[in-house]
């Protein structure tokens, strides 16, 4: 039993969350689950309409829910920032989904943009925190729109905040890494005050954990790390910014952003789960995005919700979408995006029926 609230948001999030619907709905039946869903509209129609952006009854209607799937919002006729912090912040932010847990996966060797480097290689897990940083939206304007304006934008890192995000992906590394081996990634070179604070809750974390081998980069080196030598991390954990923009980084890796997958995560309550990527207002509304990341973030949420037999069902069907050229054109595939959802449902049925 689950009832899960469903946000299909602006562009493309409809169409492709709704292959994860479709994928949710069959194993629904196949396998008894007794999943709920309900749909809300959030997004730029319901803001450009009533002026609405995330009502409070709407919030208070949501904490009765199990666990938030999410498409993407914004919209190009809507001012950057509005929907985005008005809707996706304000839940991380509500529901207190410290976590944000972005596994970089490469499934298909072909699409792996880096020479020599294939599935072996890059495969990592990123632990973002998602409640503080820089996203704390604290700052402002001084003498705005004069030439001696100022604009600042403050990061704030909190002991209980960063202390529990390195914990959980300690124990996430613990749990699930492969060697296993947790690498922190900030800027404390320069951030000599926010940065320093997780340099030292690392450190002091790690003590608890010596099983799990510990190394850190600063983001820049990171950054190149991540191209050069991918196979070098396993779980990774980093600030709310840094965690934002090595994601994207990494979706590139798996092979792009059709493939990234978020889970926005609350161990103690509700957690919500979505694709990396964006509304894509460049290719909304052609039925051509690639929907594969949602149907994974959909196979991740079933893992949180108490069903993670059947994610790696989700994932074996992805796979074989991939390996079969049952894709979209992103992927190299000419699928549209109902069509690969189909492909999914259909392959799910027939690998049950091969069990
Ligand atoms: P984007 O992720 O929407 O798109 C970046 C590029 O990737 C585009 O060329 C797009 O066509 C392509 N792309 C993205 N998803 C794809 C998919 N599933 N299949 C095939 N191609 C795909 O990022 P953007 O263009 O910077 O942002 C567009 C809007 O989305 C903005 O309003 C932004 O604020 C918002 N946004 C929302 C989220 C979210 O809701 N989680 C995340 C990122 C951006
Ligand atoms: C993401 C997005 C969001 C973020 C934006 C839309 C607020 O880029 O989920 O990666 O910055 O976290
Ligand atoms: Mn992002």
């Amino acid at each position: 039993m689950a009832n899960i609230a469903y946000i299909p948001g602006d562009g493309i999030g409809e169409e492709v969350t709704s292959q994860g619907i479709k994928v949710l709905e069959y194993l629904d039946g196949a396998y008894n689950l007794g999943l709920k869903f309900e749909k809300f509209d959030l997004g730029a129609e319901r803001y450009l309409k009533t002026g609405d952006i995330l009502p409070i009854a709407v919030l208070n209607k949501l904490e009765t829910f199990d666990s938030i799937y999410l498409g993407a919002v914004g919209d190009p006729r809507v001012e950057p920032g509005v929907l985005e912090k008005g809707i996706l912040l304000k839940l991380r932010f509500y529901f207190d989904q410290y976590v944000n847990l972005r596994p970089i996966k490469l499934y298909k060797e072909e699409f792996s943009p880096l020479k020599g480097k294939g599935l072996e290689d890059i495969d990592f897990t990123v632990v973002r925190e998602n409640t503080e940083g820089i996203y704390a939206g604290i700052g402002g304007f001084l003498k705005k729109d004069t030439p001696d304006e100022v604009a600042t934008q403050e990061m704030i890192s909190t002991r209980k905040g960063v202390d529990r995000v390195i914990k959980y992906a300690f124990e996430y590394a613990q749990k699930f890494g492969r060697e296993p081996k947790l690498t922190v990634c900030d800027k404390s070179n320069v951030l000599t005050y926010a940065h320093n604070l997780w340099q030292r809750s690392f450190k002091e974390m790690g003590k608890n954990y010596p099983e799990v081998e510990q190394n850190h980069f600063l983001v820049d080196a990171m950054t190149m790390k991540m191209v050069r030598n991918p196979e070098i991390f396993d779980v990774v954990v980093t600030c709310n910014i840094f965690g934002d923009i090595i994601t994207d980084l990494g979706a590139e890796l798996q092979g792009g952003m059709g493939m990234a997958v978020s889970g926005n995560i609350n161990p103690d309550s509700i957690s919500m789960f979505e694709p990396v990527h964006g509304s894509a207002p460049d290719i909304a509304g052609q039925n051509i995005a690639n929907p594969l990341a949602a149907v994974l973030a959909a196979g991740m949420m079933l893992r949180e919700l108490g069903y993670g037999n059947l994610t790696p069902k989700v994932e074996a069907a992805v796979k074989s979408a991939l390996e079969n050229n049952m894709v979209t054109a992103d992927q190299g595939g000419d699928l549209n995006t109902d069509e690969v959802g189909d492909y999914l449902v259909k392959t799910l049925k027939s690998n049950e029926e091969g069990e």
